[in-house]
């Protein structure tokens, strides 16, 4: 029989970061030749896949009672006489597989975020064993070869704004952290195939492109002249790509903040003045417990050359507090670093002990308890949460290109990303849509429009704490569509 005549519905919840959210995409492209075609609801599906993330607390214990919310759906398609396989992907999967199988034997497929270009040869032998007890297919190895190597071409429309994966893994083993367990060695694409899925995607209709990597700054693939090509290397090449508007990257490492890359930020017009850039902490003493082979001072000095290299940059980062044997001092220090630099947004966690993390073994180090890790995380909030708004707030009034990527509950709303990545909400008064759209003083009304996938100038008429409200500039016939740079 040929499978791939019928159709299949596929439902794939995503957890965690956005290399998560490229592989979800990159196995909706495995599958699709198999038949499979995604669905936004688990009900009624053929297969049911949850991409899950192990970074922090908790996360093995959501993706337990999700799946327990699936088995009775899943009994329900056998009852119709149909299958729905569930598979746990990602990296749960793979750091906790067999637990999983342990303790939701009615899973059929266990796999990591290194495999699942094996894919179609996995769903075979689970719906071949679906029904049988004890029979799931369970794939947590490193392969030799690259899965990039074996994915296929998209399957669907990657949209404005693109992800694309150039490295992956981790050799850094911060001392909390599991990546480097559950994703393995550091790998980088060569830069020819980087280069040519960059151009499918841009073809497609992506002008946007987020280079994808654990440690992205890390890269170092094979350049198409033979030598060794970085991350800066890279961006200039792709800035070559026509139609390609805007780059960006993530996530960074400081340690890799090398001076191609940095004058980058310079010489590139289309990479954005954007940067997330974890410290994790602003104390070196802790710094050094979380093996980040780096000092607050450096990492100030990283910023201050980025910020030669592009006066506007903002500012991203990660912080951890309560790291073990953190005390009021090295908190006090992360405050410091945190004042000094000036965040435009950033991401905070209390510290979890990740299991089988060096941090986690920590013998005779203090823990830090949990109602001081609260304090501390609230305080560092408020500051980050200070410096968010006021960042945003100095965006009142400015012209800002906006990349609109999706539309907002109501009709005639837009919602997008500026240069600086800060979410901005457009509304457009219906009547306004279409009072422009027949202004023949607008060459191609149409066009003049906001319009999702496209890249335009609004004017920023509001500042909210993680968003910005932009207005239409006042005269129509100034409304312009842009083509180039910001
Ligand atoms: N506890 C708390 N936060 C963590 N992160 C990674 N591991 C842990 C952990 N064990 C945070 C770091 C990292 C981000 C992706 O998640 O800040 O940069
Ligand atoms: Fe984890 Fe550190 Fe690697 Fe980032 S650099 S993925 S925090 S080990």
């Amino acid at each position: 029989m040929n499978s791939a005549a019928v159709a299949k519905k596929l439902f794939v919840k995503t957890y965690g970061c956005q290399m998560n959210v490229y592989d979800s995409a990159r196995m909706a492209d495995v599958l699709a030749p198999l038949g499979y075609a995604p669905v936004p609801t688990p009900d009624g599906a053929d297969m049911v896949i949850l991409n899950t993330c192990h970074i922090r607390e908790k996360a093995a214990e959501k993706v337990f009672s999700e799946l327990g919310r699936l088995r009775p759906l899943q009994e329900a398609r056998r009852a119709e006489g149909q299958q729905m396989l569930i598979a746990v992907a990602g990296c749960v999967a793979q750091a906790e597989g067999d637990e999983i199988l342990r303790r939701a034997p009615y899973v059929d497929m266990v796999f990591g975020p290194q495999v699942y270009h094996r894919l179609p040869e996995m769903v075979a032998r689970a719906a071949r064993t679906g029904a049988e007890r004890g029979a799931a297919v369970l794939e947590t190895d490193f392969p030799v070869e690259p899965k990039f190597d074996f994915l296929p071409e998209l399957s669907a429309p990657p949209g404005a704004a693109a992800y694309l994966a150039v490295q992956e893994g981790c050799d850094k083993f911060c001392s909390f952290c599991v990546v480097p367990y559950t994703r393995g060695a550091e790998y980088s694409r060569p830069a020819a195939k980087v280069l040519a899925e960059a151009r499918r995607l841009v073809a497609a209709g992506a002008i946007e492109i987020t280079l994808l990597g654990q440690n992205v700054n890390a890269y170092h693939g094979e350049g198409p002249d033979g030598g060794t090509w970085s991350l800066g290397r890279l961006i200039r090449a792709l800035a070559g790509i026509a139609g390609l508007v805007r780059l960006r990257y993530t996530t960074s490492h400081p340690l890799e903040m090398d001076e191609e890359l940095i004058s980058a930020h310079r010489d590139v017009p289309a990479l954005m003045p954007f940067l997330h850039l974890p410290v994790q902490s602003g104390s070196d003493r802790v710094l050094e417990a979380m093996n980040r082979r780096h000092r607050a001072d450096d990492y100030r000095r990283i910023v201050a050359r980025l910020r030669a290299a592009r006066p506007d940059l903002a500012l991203s980062s990660d912080f951890i507090v309560g790291f073990p044997g953190e005390s009021e001092a090295d908190f006090a220090a992360t405050l410091d670093l945190v004042r000094e630099t000036g965040f435009a947004q950033a991401y905070s966690f209390k510290y979890s002990p990740r299991p089988g993390t060096p941090a986690a073994a920590m013998q005779g180090v203090e823990q830090v308890g949990e109602a001081v890790k609260a304090e501390r995380l609230a305080r560092l909030q408020a500051l980050l949460g200070e410096q968010q708004l006021a960042f945003n707030r100095a965006s009142v009034g400015r012209r800002l290109a906006v990349l609109f990527e999706r539309p907002g509950r109501k009709p005639g709303q837009f919602i997008g990303r500026s240069p600086y990545m800060q979410s901005v909400h457009l509304a457009v008064h219906p009547a306004v849509h279409r009072a422009a759209a027949a202004d023949d003083r607008i060459a191609d009304g149409s066009q003049a429009l906001p319009a999702l996938g496209r890249l335009m100038e609004v004017e920023i008429a509001a500042a909210h704490p993680v968003s910005l409200a932009a207005r239409l500039p006042m005269r129509p016939s100034a409304l312009s569509v842009m083509a180039h740079g910001e």
